[in-house]
Parts: C-alpha cells; sequence; structure tokens
C-alpha cells in the first residue's frame, strides 16, 4: 500500500494538486490563472477568487492521472505560508476540509522550504537526490534568498533581498520596456538576440550576504529616460540589447553573493530554485559556477521552477515520515522565515 501524499499549493496565482506514492511523483496538475495579465501584476482577490473555481477541479485530476482515489490517502499535505493570505485560505481550508472528510492527517507546508525541497521530487525510486548540506539559490518573484539546507527540515537563510526580488527587477523592467506580465520569460526570450554588455545598470553595495535591486530598477528606468530624450524609438531599436544587459546584471548581482556565499560554507552541491531558476542565463551560469569549483550543480526542471504542488506533496512526505503533523486550528501565514 506505501505511503500516498496529496500536495495543495495555492500561494498565490498557480492553484495545484499533486500526489505522490512513497515519494514518487504520479500526479502534478497546475492551474495558472491569465486573469492577472491585463493587470499588470497579480490581483490578490482576484488570486483567491480564481483560485476557488479552480481547487475542486484540480485536486480531481490530480487524483484521476495517480490512478489514486481519495481514500487511499495517508495525509494532506498543504502550503500554510508565506504568500498571499486570502489564496493560502482556500488552499488551507479545501485541505483541512479533505482531511476532516477523510480523517487523515493534515501537514503544513512552508512554501520556500518547497522550492528548496523541489530537487526531491522523484520520477522514480532510482532518481537522484541532493545529499546535505548544499547551498541553494532561491530566486523567485517574491523572494531571492541564499539558503543553506542542512536537513528536509532545517534550513538557514543566509542572505535575503532586502527590497525587491529578482523576479520583481526582471518584471518591473520588463514592463518599462512594454513587455506583458510576468516580463522575466520576455526578458530571457529577447537576451539571447542581445548584446549583454552594451548597457550598464547599477549594481548594489551592501554588505554580507543580502540582496538589493532596487537600484537597478532605478537605474534601468534613468537609462530609458535619459536615452529617449535623444531618441524617441530609443526602446524600440534596443529592445534585445536592454534585456540582455538586464538580465546578465541580475544574474552578476545574484552570483556575485553566491560566490560569498560558497567562501564561507565550501559546500559540494549547489542548487537553484524559484521561478527565476527558469532563466536559460541563470541556469548556464549556475552550471558554470559549479564546474569551475567541480561541484555538483543542481537545475530544477523548468515545470518545477514555479509554484507547484508537486514540491508541496515531497516536503510533507517528508514531515509524514518524521510524524510532524499539524493542528486543523493552524491558520496560514503570508510571511516567515524559512
Ligand atoms: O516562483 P514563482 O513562480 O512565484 C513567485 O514567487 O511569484 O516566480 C515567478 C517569477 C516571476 O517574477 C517571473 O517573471 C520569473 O519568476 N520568471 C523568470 C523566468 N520564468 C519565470 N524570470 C526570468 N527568466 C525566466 N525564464
Amino acid at each position: 500500500m506505501g505511503v500516498f501524499i496529496l500536495g495543495i499549493e495555492s500561494s498565490c496565482d498557480d492553484t495545484s494538486a499533486a500526489v505522490i506514492h512513497d515519494g514518487v511523483l504520479l500526479s502534478n496538475v497546475i492551474a495558472s490563472q491569465k486573469v492577472h495579465e491585463n493587470y499588470g501584476g497579480v490581483v490578490p482577490e482576484l488570486a483567491s477568487r480564481a483560485h476557488q473555481e479552480n481547487i475542486v477541479p484540480v485536486v480531481s485530476e490530480a487524483l484521476k492521472e495517480a490512478g489514486v482515489k481519495k481514500e487511499q490517502l495517508s495525509a494532506i499535505a498543504f502550503t500554510r505560508g508565506p504568500g498571499l493570505l486570502g489564496s493560502l485560505l482556500v488552499g488551507t481550508s479545501f485541505a483541512k476540509g479533505m482531511a476532516i472528510g477523510l480523517g487523515i492527517p493534515l501537514i503544513d507546508v512552508n512554501h520556500l522550504h518547497a522550492h528548496v525541497l523541489s530537487h526531491f521530487i522523484k520520477n522514480s525510486q532510482d532518481s537522484e537526490i541532493p545529499s546535505f548540506p548544499f547551498l541553494c539559490l532561491l530566486v523567485s518573484g517574491g523572494n531571492s534568498q541564499i539558503v543553506l539546507a542542512k536537513g528536509y527540515n532545517d534550513m538557514e537563510i543566509l542572505g535575503k533581498t532586502i527590497d525587491d526580488a529578482a523576479g520583481e527587477a526582471f518584471d518591473k523592467c520588463a514592463k518599462l520596456i512594454g513587455l506583458p506580465y510576468p516580463g522575466g520569460p520576455h526578458i530571457d526570450r529577447l537576451a539571447r538576440e542581445g548584446d549583454p554588455d552594451k548597457f550598464k545598470f547599477h549594481k548594489p553595495h551592501i554588505g554580507g550576504l543580502d540582496y538589493s535591486f532596487s537600484g537597478l530598477k532605478t537605474s534601468f528606468l534613468y537609462t530609458l529616460r535619459d536615452r529617449l530624450k535623444e531618441d524617441p524609438q530609443f526602446i524600440e531599436k534596443n529592445m534585445a540589447d536592454l534585456a540582455a544587459s538586464l538580465q546578465k546584471t541580475i544574474i552578476d548581482i545574484l552570483i556575485d553573493k553566491l560566490k560569498e556565499a560558497y567562501k564561507s560554507y565550501p559546500v559540494k552541491e549547489i542548487a537553484i530554485g524559484g521561478g527565476v531558476s527558469a532563466n536559460s542565463g541563470m541556469r548556464a551560469a549556475i552550471e558554470e559556477f559549479c564546474r569551475k569549483r567541480n561541484i555538483k550543480a543542481w537545475i530544477p526542471e523548468r515545470k518545477f521552477t514555479t509554484d507547484n504542488a508537486a514540491m508541496v506533496a515531497t516536503a510533507g512526505y517528508f514531515k509524514f515520515l518524521q510524524g510532524d503533523f499539524c493542528g486543523l486550528s493552524e491558520p496560514p501565514y503570508s510571511r516567515v522565515k524559512i
């Protein structure tokens, strides 16, 4: 029979459900919300309404694809936070209701832990997984962190952004040059045709292992403002070079701090996770970083870079093995340390 875990993710604008059996992924269904595209960013109220519409069909589909009946489930793992409270409430309430109905335990999962543990999603029992300790560069629309992963539930944030996240820098700068939301993937595509050294943008000078991306955003904005005065067609003429130079600057900022972290924590393996880890330049930079130091690089499959329930079910599985369950009265949280 084994252990069957249903994972539920609803922290932002993706409604997702996944089923794993003894740690091996059977299904991972994601309903991404298109409604936000018209607004240039995620609208929290619309996100929670869309989760309400999606949650039942997404969970049903995940069980169907897995060929698992709900009565076979051993536990339900759900993202408790951090994220948008209205969105989290939908997944949390649904998970609680289903766990009560089935009389099975509930497991709360920290969304950031789940991103780090996305490298433990297994397609088969033989799938390779990282060994602890490892460093993980966690880069998404809401977070930019360097995490020292010491165990499944033992993680330390070595550095984090003090303002915007790397994904926000991609998205906000992309918006300034007229690209749709989310801009990160568009910048990635355009950057392949551009010159990464054509424009120089501000890099932060802050101590320790923390990040900052707000100065880069301002410097991008001021470059556009000044150049547009000289040539109103500046953006159209330089789209690819702007994208390539922006992407290079963001990657340089991320890698420079990773170098510092590695000096203090010379681990044998380095991972990357979160939406920005889908970026082709970022993936290549991590590969190169690890190749130069002769250490193992863990680059997630693209489908596991953005929010997904496979990582939630996987994180939940490890908590299940430790008997680490959550009470029905536990509320979701919008902010939390890892
Ligand atoms: O982890 P994620 O799905 O959720 C949030 O934390 O919001 O990350 C979304 C972020 C967005 O900022 C998006 O632009 C960025 O990941 N992203 C990318 C790429 N794909 C997604 N950024 C750069 N290049 C990409 N290929």
